[in-house]
C-alpha cells in the first residue's frame, strides 16, 4: 500500500469520531488535509449537521472554505469537542513531535482546549523515542533566534534556523517568528523536555506534543490500527 493510502485510511477512519454540532480542531499537513476533505464531502452529502472547523492554520482555513466546512477562530468558540491533526514522530507513550509544517503554536493551543484529540499518521511515524528521525522544531521570536540556538547546545542539540523554500531567508511563521529545528540525541522524557524548552527566554513554544494524545490513528500496510493512553 502507498503511502498516501495510509493517510486516506487513517483519515477516513477519524471521521467515526465526528458528530453533528461538534466543534472540530482542524490540523495542519497533508494527512489532516484528507481528514477535512473528507468531512466536506460529508457536511455536502448532508451527513452531518451543523459542525464548525476551528483552524489550527492558514492552510487547514483555506482547505475548509474550499470544502464547504464552516469555520470560526478559537476565539469565537465555547469549546472544542475534538481536534484532529497530523504528527511527524509518536513514541510508544504517545508522546508527539509536531511543527514541520511550522503550525505548532496554534496547533498546541487548539489541541490541549479539544475534548479528545485524535492524531492522524501512517507507519513511517511510529518510533522507539522522540527525535529517533526528526528534529524538534521551536518557535521563537526572530531576535531571539541565536541566543535560544546557543541555549540549545546545554542539551546537545544541533539547531538550525528553518529556512524558507521559494523565498529568501528564514521561514516567517503565522506569528511573525522564526522557527527553529533542533535535532536532540534522543528525548528519554518528553513531558520534561517540552516543559524545560519553553522556559527558554525567546522561546514561544515547541514541538513536543507530551500526554495531551488521546488517540493515535494508524494507516499501516495492513490496515488501520488505533492506538490509545
Ligand atoms: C504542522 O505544523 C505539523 O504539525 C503537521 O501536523 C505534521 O508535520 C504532520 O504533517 P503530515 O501529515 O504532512 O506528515
Amino acid at each position: 500500500m502507498e503511502i498516501e493510502e495510509m493517510k486516506r485510511i487513517a483519515a477516513k477512519e477519524a471521521l467515526k469520531f465526528v458528530e453533528d454540532d461538534m466543534v472540530i480542531g482542524l490540523g495542519t499537513g497533508s494527512t489532516t488535509a484528507y481528514f477535512i476533505k473528507f468531512l466536506g464531502d460529508m457536511v455536502k452529502r448532508g451527513e452531518i449537521t451543523d459542525i464548525i472547523g476551528v483552524p489550527t492554520s492558514y492552510q487547514a482555513k483555506l482547505l475548509a472554505i474550499e470544502h464547504g466546512i464552516p469555520i470560526a477562530s478559537l476565539d469565537q468558540v465555547d469549546a472544542i469537542d475534538v481536534a484532529i491533526d497530523g504528527a511527524d514522530e509518536v513514541d510508544p507513550q504517545l508522546n508527539l513531535i509536531k511543527g514541520r509544517g511550522a503550525a505548532l503554536t496554534m496547533e498546541k493551543i487548539i489541541e490541549y482546549r479539544a475534548g479528545m484529540f485524535i492524531v492522524l499518521v501512517d507507519e513511517r511515524k511510529l518510533v522507539d523515542y522522540l527525535c529517533q528521525k526528526m528534529p524538534v522544531p521551536i518557535e521563537v521570536i526572530p531576535q531571539a533566534w541565536k541566543a535560544v540556538a546557543e541555549e540549545l547546545a546545554i542539551f546537545n542539540a544541533k539547531a538550525e534556523l528553518r529556512m524558507g523554500v521559494n523565498k529568501d531567508g528564514p521561514v516567517v511563521t503565522e506569528n511573525g517568528n522564526f522557527i527553529i529545528d533542533a535535532k536532540f540525541p534522543r528525548i528519554d522524557d518528553p513531558l520534561d523536555m517540552e516543559i524545560e524548552l519553553n522556559t527558554i527566554p525567546g522561546v514561544v513554544e515547541n514541538g513536543i506534543f507530551a500526554d495531551i494524545a488521546d488517540m493515535v490513528i494508524v494507516g499501516t500496510r495492513e490496515g488501520v490500527k488505533k492506538l490509545e493512553r
